[in-house]
């Protein structure tokens, strides 16, 4: 059986080679031609050290000035011995360029363009080579505006799986995606895509989660609920909870499809909320007005969180004036019509 190993690089390209059975992770990264760093390939220098997010390998043999007993627990590992015992994500020390693995670009095909209101739009795409374009749940890619020279950042909100892609894209005034999708977008458009990027990604879910949305933030979220409901990830043994709020009662989007997730995803549960205090919303304010000591679990929590600037400020002030620090903190900002360039600087993850 041969496994599928993300290698995610420092400066947000994330590319994926396979490994045969019994075969390392420098091997299976040799035959797709990406540099990953490596000296001795023995076991010995420690060149190769990287960090394992999520999956099961055998170690392999190594000697303790490579890779000590804590640093092994703690889930770093020698790519040039270990061997893959399941799908692995990896975070490699060096940039994609080091590598010779720079992000690769795709063209997709418009499908179809829908609207929730008139400002939050679906964007469904089509790639021929789907089965080139592998994503992990949360990832974005950076789309070359149609007849323009912008590029902007879109998260998948579709699953890894899915045969087509579809985002999610909120509206900014005259901003270059809004102007093409509002005046001139048609279905058969093609666009040309680049990623996929960002290490905002569903790890193993090893303890309670928790998903903070902000807005179209939801969007990585729908993508990781999708890998778990379709089985991609084991049910988890843990609860999921997930606190989505918007702004206005227009803004909210894809409801149909999260309490699909509540149903089919066993542990999994959501609160909704809008700021809007006319709103005819259940529970109106802010996202972290509507978690829980119980969802907190004294910090054994992973948080994964994808919204506006000011939320993510608004959850680290939260953190502190509850005395809580999460074990995993993901979290993913975005300003309506960042650029690429921006995206991948405002990505982060603070254990
Ligand atoms: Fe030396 Fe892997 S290359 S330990």
């Amino acid at each position: 059986m041969s496994y599928q190993i993300a290698l995610s690089f420092e400066d947000g390209v994330t590319r994926f080679v396979t490994a045969n059975p019994n075969e390392t992770v420098a091997d299976a990264a040799y035959k797709s031609r990406i540099n990953i760093p490596f000296d001795c390939r023995d076991g010995a220098c420690g060149t190769c050290k990287a960090f394992c997010e999520s999956g099961k390998y055998d170690g392999g043999d190594y000697i303790d000035e490579a890779l000590t007993e804590d640093e092994a627990e703690k889930g770093f590992c020698l790519p040039c011995q270990m061997v893959p015992e399941s799908d692995l994500v990896l975070q490699v020390a060096g940039t994609s360029e080091m590598a010779k693995a720079g992000a690769t670009t795709f063209e997709a095909t418009v499908t179809d363009l829908s609207w929730f209101a008139d400002n939050t739009a679906a964007l469904t795409l089509a790639v021929e080579n789907r089965g080139e374009l592998k994503f992990l749940p949360g990832q974005y890619m950076n789309f070359a505006v149609p007849g323009t020279e912008a590029s902007r950042s879109y998260s998948f909100s579709s699953g890894p799986a899915a045969d087509e892609l579809r985002f999610l894209i909120r509206t900014a005034p005259e901003g270059a995606m809004t102007t093409y999708l509002k005046e001139r977008a048609q279905v058969g458009d093609t666009i040309a895509l680049t990623g996929p990027m960002g290490s905002f990604f569903l790890r193993d879910i090893k303890r309670p989660v928790l998903m903070l949305a902000g807005g179209t933030g939801i969007a990585p979220l729908l993508s990781m609920l999708e890998k778990i409901a379709t089985g991609l990830e084991e049910a988890p043994a843990h609860p999921v909870h997930l606190v989505y709020g918007v702004t206005f009662d227009k803004d909210l989007v894809e409801l149909d499809k999260l309490q699909h997730y509540a149903d089919a995803i066993e542990n999994f549960t959501i609160a909704v909320c809008v700021a809007d205090p006319e709103s005819t919303a259940e529970n109106k304010g802010y996202v972290t007005q509507y978690i829980t000591a119980a969802q907190l679990n004294d910090g054994d929590v992973d948080v994964y969180l994808c919204g506006p600037p000011a939320m993510v400020d608004a959850v680290r002030k939260y953190w502190d004036t509850r005395g809580i620090t999460p074990a995993n903190f993901y979290y993913e900002r975005f300003a309506v019509g960042s650029t690429a360039a921006a995206a991948p600087a405002l990505a982060g993850a603070v254990a």
